[in-house]
């Protein structure tokens, strides 16, 4: 009976697991999964966006998505390598031993901003309730090899995360840029993929070796794979190419394609130095500062507006957790 109610988990389409993926470096993968992450955790009465529980798991053995929360590297202890290289058969304490907690990732960015601020008290914008963090760190790029020879190497992430699903509306996770065994894992554990393109020439070219990644993926371990998504990245609405690639995009994949693209905005470039999301850091403003934080933070309302749409369509109503929670 375990086996049918374990395959069945990722055939839920209102369950939002969703790996943000494109083996191209530097398309933006890791600065999209943080900031939907920390704006769909956070909710915003002004974008008309509930809170959400939600967990971010970072699968690049840079570990970046701990960095963009400021959170020091010698402090991080279980990573998603212990997780995946887990050989006991045991189900792991993943909430209490595994996960950064809301507590933990506040007072890190609380810290590193006091620390770039000389020594100033840190904005209350820089608290999150509802926002846990699987890290990794760099021993996770022995993983693929060690990987290699152990039973069940593709659906490692899958079978360790299933204990504490439920637990959450949306899993996020954040992919290294190459399709390797990795990405397959966090192919394996979703049923979304989220994808964003780099507005420039050869962004196409790696956009259809990853649709072909997605159907082998699809045809041979996770049927229940697909696409939640297209976001234009790091777009120069000046840019005659920019415009090119993002009409090519919407061609491809009209209805995938979201509305609110993301400017190449250099507020969104420091955040990650200043240890928190441009959506938590800068106050979402038309113009200036708050531009990158704005567009962020409209990506994050037509997100969930995309889930709301799909839920009607199938007839779910799935409230989020927080509502649902008595305790709080
Ligand atoms: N909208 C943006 N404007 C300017 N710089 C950006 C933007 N988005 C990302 N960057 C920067 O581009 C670089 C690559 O982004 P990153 O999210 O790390 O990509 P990936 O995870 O796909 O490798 C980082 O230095 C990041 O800060
Ligand atoms: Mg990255």
């Amino acid at each position: 009976m375990a086996w049918i109610v374990r395959g069945l988990w990722s055939v839920n389409p209102y369950k939002m697991v969703i790996a943000v993926a494109n083996q191209k470096g530097g398309c933006a993968k890791t600065t999209t999964a943080v900031n939907l992450a920390a704006a769909l955790s956070k909710g915003s009465k002004r974008q008309k966006l509930p809170p959400a529980k939600v967990l971010l798991i970072d699968l690049d053995p840079q570990g970046n998505c701990a960095t963009s929360f400021g959170v020091e590297k010698k402090k991080v202890k279980r990573t998603a390598y212990d997780l995946l290289t887990n050989d006991t058969g045991e189900d792991l304490p993943l909430m209490d031993e595994y996960l950064i907690s809301p507590r933990d990732l506040t007072e890190s960015m609380k810290e590193a901003w006091s620390m770039r601020n000389g020594g100033k008290a840190a904005p209350e914008n820089l608290t999150v309730d509802n926002l846990w963090l699987l890290p990794s760190d760099i021993h996770l790029s022995g993983a693929e090899i060690e990987l290699s020879h152990k039973i069940g190497r593709e659906t490692r992430l899958r079978e360790a995360l299933l204990p504490i699903i439920d637990n959450f509306d949306y899993i996020i996770i954040d992919t290294p840029p190459s399709l390797g065994l990795l990405s397959i894992n966090a192919m394996c554990a979703a049923n979304w993929v989220m994808v964003p393109v780099q507005a420039e020439y050869y962004a196409l070219e790696g956009f259809s070796m990853l649709m072909n990644s997605i159907k082998m993926i699809q045809r041979r371990i996770n049927r229940n794979l697909k696409i939640f998504g297209v976001a234009m990245t790091m777009v120069d609405a000046r840019s005659k190419l920019s415009r090119h690639v993002c009409d090519q995009v919407n061609t491809k994949m009209p209805k995938k394609l979201f509305k609110t693209t993301i400017r190449r905005l250099v507020k969104v470039a420091e955040a990650p130095w200043s240890g928190a999301p441009t959506v938590l850091l800068n106050k979402p403003t038309n113009s200036g500062a708050g531009a990158g934080s704005l567009e962020y933070w409209t990506l994050a309302k037509e997100f969930h507006q995309r889930v709301m749409a799909m839920r009607r369509e199938f007839g779910v109503n799935e409230q989020p957790r927080l509502l649902l929670d008595p305790n709080r």
